[in-house]
């Protein structure tokens, strides 16, 4: 059964994307059938990381103007990647019924796909909240900022309280050392653990690292181009951490959801 992985930070900036794009790489990579989805709609940027040039959106399909297979395209290492489209003012505020569409469009790939990956919108608007709630598993992505901390702890209470999610695995970024990392993850959830009953987990960290930004300016990705970096290496704990995380059993609209999936194969 497909699994998903919601990557969110609620603070804009914080490397969600460069998470997204490499940790999809890494899973291709172990052999993993993935799929990206660029969620960030209307501002979506992930195939730029990616280097490729999608040539339908999520919202092409949805008006019903081409297939889900027809808006995959394929990236580096046989990853599938949908896009949210870019300057796309209608998507930027996805109403609920959309939001229902779009997580429902990718039922069709369950049997191809064993992992989906969601590069969430910054912010804890409805739109984000409903593909943190939809997805099995959330990564969230801090950096050592109070800026972060409170829109990371935000984003976790809300997906907390109206979503019932109580799982949430944490990646800090842009840190000096594995050291620093724990240290600023000890203290994001002394401070959860006083507000809220939700269970984190320490999924790895990432350094801040001109090479992990100069893949972006030259659209290679350090998890395929660069496999003898520290960054790759971080990645693939990352990636394998977040594999063997606890997961979210929430009823609500779900990725992949078994019974509706078995529901429209039956009819
Ligand atoms: N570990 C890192 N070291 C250095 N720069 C980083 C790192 N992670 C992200 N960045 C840079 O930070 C900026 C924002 O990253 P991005 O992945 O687009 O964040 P978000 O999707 O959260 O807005 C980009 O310029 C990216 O190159
Ligand atoms: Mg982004």
């Amino acid at each position: 059964m497909a699994t998903s992985i919601a990557v969110a930070s609620g603070k804009g900036g914080v490397g969600k994307t460069s998470m997204s794009v490499n940790l999809s790489l890494i899973f291709a990579q172990m052999e993993k059938r993935t799929t990206l989805l660029d969620a960030d709609f209307g501002m979506a940027n992930a195939h730029i990381l990616l280097g490729v040039k999608p040539e339908y959106f999520i919202s092409d399909t949805l008006k019903g103007n081409a297939s889900i297979s027809q808006t995959l395209c394929t990236g580096p290492k046989g990853l599938k990647f949908a896009s949210g489209g870019s300057g796309l003012i209608d998507m930027l505020n996805l109403d609920k019924k959309t939001r229902y569409q779009t997580i429902r469009l990718f039922d069709e790939i369950a049997d191809d796909t064993d992992i989906l990956v969601v590069d969430v919108p910054a912010g804890a608007s409805d739109s984000s909240l409903a593909f943190v709630a939809a997805a099995d598993a959330v990564l969230v992505v801090l950096v050592g900022e109070p800026t972060s901390f409170l829109d990371a702890y935000s984003l976790i209470k809300a997906a907390h309280l109206e979503a019932g999610l109580c799982n949430f695995s944490v990646v800090v970024n842009m840190t000096q050392s594995e050291a620093q990392a724990k240290a600023h993850y000890e203290k994001f959830n002394s401070i959860v653990q006083k507000f809220l009953e939700v269970n984190l987990n320490y999924v790895g960290h990432l350094p801040l690292s001109n090479r992990l930004r100069q893949s972006i300016v030259t659209r290679k990705p350090i998890s395929v181009d660069a496999k003898d970096s520290r960054e790759y290496s971080c990645f693939q704990k990352i990636g394998k951490n977040i594999l063997n995380s606890p997961k979210n059993e929430t009823g609500g609209i779900r990725f992949f959801d078994q019974q509706v999936v078995h529901n429209k194969r039956a009819g």
